[in-house]
């Protein structure tokens, strides 16, 4: 637990750039306001000599129905936070092929091209207030794989899309199966509006109502906090 958000962000950093020292790192990358704290320390990170032009990136999740270089998209997020203020090569950042006009193909491909890279060292995630990680809302199985969702009422408001007339009602996550494979984890929350959502994921029951659970029998999970997220946890 940290003070504030930027030492947490920074902390972040920090284990980003272990993992970036190591030959051919591999990383999963997530989106989402907590990450974008993340992203202005890696970019500070990088001005200080960090260079990520070494780095296979895979993105957690993605929107699904959205027009291709939709602003709005993950990977669109990704390009303006990570790729272009950095030297992260935009052609070594994948996503969820959403394009795909098959979809039961989509997951699977995704998961070929993460074994392809030999599969992720580092796998940086947010939490939604429901417990969610990626886009795996309450209810997910914990040995689920890469696939089309549906998302939550509750997830849409979060992320603003019940304001929009096209906004997005599924997406493609990676499955918290999926998940678990990386080799190590790092989840990350700030703020006291999480608080009750991360007692519930890191000391309470490993249960699908909270998906974050799952993460306790990850053998390499790290759990970054500022003081507002950390307020549940016995001290
Ligand atoms: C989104 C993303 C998640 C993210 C979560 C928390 O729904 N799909 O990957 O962790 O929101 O986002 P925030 O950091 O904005 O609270």
């Amino acid at each position: 637990m940290l003070p504030a958000v930027a030492a947490v962000s920074s902390a972040v950093a920090e284990l980003v750039a272990a993992c970036v020292a190591e030959p051919h790192p591999v990383i999963g990358l997530a989106t989402g306001a907590t990450m974008a704290s993340v992203d202005d320390a890696l970019i500070a990170r990088h001005r200080r000599g960090l260079s990520l032009a070494g780095v296979t990136a895979f993105l957690l999740d993605e929107y699904l129905g959205l027009p291709l270089g939709d602003e709005r998209s993950f990977r669109s997020e990704v390009q303006r936070r990570l790729v272009e203020p950095t030297d992260l090569p935009a052609e070594r950042v994948a996503a969820p092929p959403v394009e795909r006009p098959d979809r039961a193909g989509i997951g699977p491909s995704y998961e070929a091209q993460i074994r392809a890279a030999g599969g992720i060292d580092l796998q940086l995630l947010g939490i939604g207030r429901n417990g969610h990680i990626g886009f795996n809302e309450p209810g997910s199985s914990p040995t689920s794989r890469t696939r089309v969702v549906d998302l939550t009422p509750s997830t849409r408001a979060a992320n603003g899309l019940d304001r929009m007339a096209d906004g997005p009602r599924q997406a493609v996550t990676m499955g918290l199966g999926t998940i678990l494979e990386a080799r190590s984890i790092v989840l990350v929350a700030t703020g006291a509006h999480k608080a009750e959502t991360v007692a519930r994921a890191v000391a309470g029951p490993v249960d699908p109502s909270c998906p974050a659970s799952v993460l306790q029998q990850h053998p390499r999970c790290q759990v970054v906090l500022d003081a507002s997220a950390a307020a549940g946890l016995a001290p």
